[in-house]
């Protein structure tokens, strides 16, 4: 759903012009539609509504608080990877019941400090980990509940660096040996073994990998019954993809008529992670044009927001519409590269895009801005994060303020020695 739309040729979000929304707020700004957000969240948790389930957002795509907040308030849990993310997580009043923690790499203290905010379960990553978490609990003298997360080979056709469930990845347990690993887990003393977790990667934009995924895990699911194994949480993970250009991804109903069958028989509460497709499109990055460079050989459009505010297009070279704020009738059509003002020739929003002519002051939106865009932003070139505007009714709320040139500075400090200087 995008509820981005123009009205006699001017852009707004819901029912707010995003003109005046750059006049008061400046730009560059992350706008978040509220009825988006929302309606996201009701279409899948409606489209699994049949079969018992646990959402917990992987908040990596957004973990703005107000955003937690909603999804919280609609009900959600979180997938958490870090200390930094649970801490959020509770502050936004995530229920710790519903929450997730996975990731290769936790530290003891993290681990601890989950165990005390009594979360749901850890997804576990290796036998390594499990020790750990198994020593830690001893330590405070309780149980972790634990869900091993397998690894099922299944290649998610998505890009490299967004896919997970490949042997060669670093993530999971390798299907060959997650009977031995659930063995070796249900050995430990201070672990309770409640579940197995999946995710394969994101941006999926088929259903077959989910399904032949799930397929590896319902045979394992079974067999770990069978050894007698009390297991009652079946992870599924996220990872349904959006439309940036012109992909056509499965609808969450989709993915629920497709996976039902498969749960029929398992006996297990079934939790998902989405991210991307609750929030991705449901916010825009507004930039205002800086000026125009015409070369030889290219013509580019520099605007003010940067890989810094937007690694994605630099990073997976992944492709974000961009759409004028104002649209002009009649304006040519040029082909051009939308960059940034940082220093690297990877910093840019788009590649050889077909834009009607802009001028300088003219103010361009990127779309599909809300999941993993402000999550993944840097003060890199000592650039302050910009705000991020939440639209609800008519009203914009600023739920993050713009960083001001003392924000860069916060923590650091110049010893007695280069003082004297
Ligand atoms: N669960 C786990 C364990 C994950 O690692 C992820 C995403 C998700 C759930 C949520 O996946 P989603 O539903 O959002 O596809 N920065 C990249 C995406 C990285 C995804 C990392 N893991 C991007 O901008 O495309």
């Amino acid at each position: 759903m995008q509820n981005f739309h123009y009205q006699d040729n001017a852009l707004y979000c819901e029912d707010v012009p995003l003109e005046r929304i750059a006049k008061e707020y400046g730009t560059p700004c992350y706008v978040y539609s509220h009825t988006i957000l929302v309606q996201h969240y009701r279409d899948f948790d409606q489209a699994f509504a049949s079969i018992p389930h646990i959402i917990a957002y992987a908040m990596k795509a957004n973990s703005n608080l107000s955003i937690l907040r909603l999804m919280a308030s609609e009900g959600s849990g979180a997938d958490i990877v870090s200390g930094g993310e649970l801490y959020r997580a509770l502050e936004a009043g995530v229920a710790p019941d519903k929450i997730v923690f996975a990731g290769v790499g936790k530290s003891s203290d993290e681990i601890r400090y989950a165990l005390e905010s009594e979360i749901l379960m850890f997804n576990v990553e290796s036998s390594n980990e499990l020790k750990v978490i198994n020593d830690v609990a001893g330590t405070m003298g309780c149980k972790a509940r634990v869900a091993l997360r397998v690894n099922p080979d299944i290649d998610p056709k998505t890009h490299p660096y967004i896919s997970t469930g490949l042997k060669k990845s670093k993530f999971g347990i390798s299907a060959d040996r997650a009977l031995e690993e659930f063995r070796f887990a249900t050995s430990l003393p201070h672990i309770d073994v409640v579940g197995v977790h999946k995710h394969i990667g994101s941006q999926l934009t088929e259903i077959t990998p989910f399904v032949d995924a799930l397929k590896k895990i319902v045979v394992l699911i079974e067999a770990l019954k069978a050894e007698g194994m009390n297991i009652r949480y079946l992870n599924i993970g996220g990872g349904l993809g959006i439309t940036y250009s012109t992909e056509i991804p499965p609808q969450p109903k989709d993915l629920a008529d497709a996976v039902s069958p498969l749960l029929q028989n398992i006996g297990c509460q079934l939790i998902m992670e989405p991210g991307r497709v609750l929030v991705g499109n449901a916010g825009l990055l507004l930039t205002r044009v800086l000026y125009n460079k015409p070369t030889e050989v290219k013509q580019f459009v520099i605007v003010d927001a940067a890989m810094n505010d937007l690694i994605r297009p630099s990073l997976y070279e992944a492709h974000h519409d961009i759409w004028p704020i104002q649209k002009k009738s009649h304006a040519p059509v040029h082909n051009v590269d939308v960059v940034g003002p940082i220093c690297e020739s990877g910093d840019f929003m788009a590649k050889d895009r077909s834009l009607p002519a802009v001028n300088p002051g003219d103010l361009l939106a990127v779309m599909s801005a809300g999941a993993y865009a402000f999550t993944m932003a840097s003060n890199y070139n000592s650039r302050p994060r910009v705000p991020e505007i939440l639209v609800k009714d008519g009203e914009c709320y600023v739920i993050r303020e713009r960083e001001q040139y003392q924000d860069l500075i916060r923590g650091e400090s110049i010893p007695d020695f280069l003082r004297q200087l």
